[in-house]
């Protein structure tokens, strides 16, 4: 999950396709997030990958009242 200098929310899966790689470990910008050991660049708001490879599951999520809801039943 990561929060946005804009407060928005976006998740993703936490593992990168290619090689197992930490997302969470990535540099982001309001709309990818990128990868270190190979630098994949993967949307925030849909998991697609814009540099070649698989892309990952992307998941709505929102808060509400000082809680967070994630759903897992609808990617993106
Ligand atoms: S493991 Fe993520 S880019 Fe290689």
């Amino acid at each position: 999950m990561f929060r946005l200098r804009n407060s928005g929310l976006r998740a993703v899966a936490a593992i990168c396709p290619p090689r197992g790689g930490l997302l969470a470990d990535g540099f982001i910008d309001s709309q990818q997030v990128i990868c270190p050991p190979h630098n994949h660049a993967f949307r925030l708001i849909n998991g697609q990958c814009t540099t070649g490879a698989p892309s990952v599951r992307a998941y709505p999520m929102h808060a509400e009242d000082g809680e967070l809801t994630l759903r897992l039943d609808t990617p993106q």
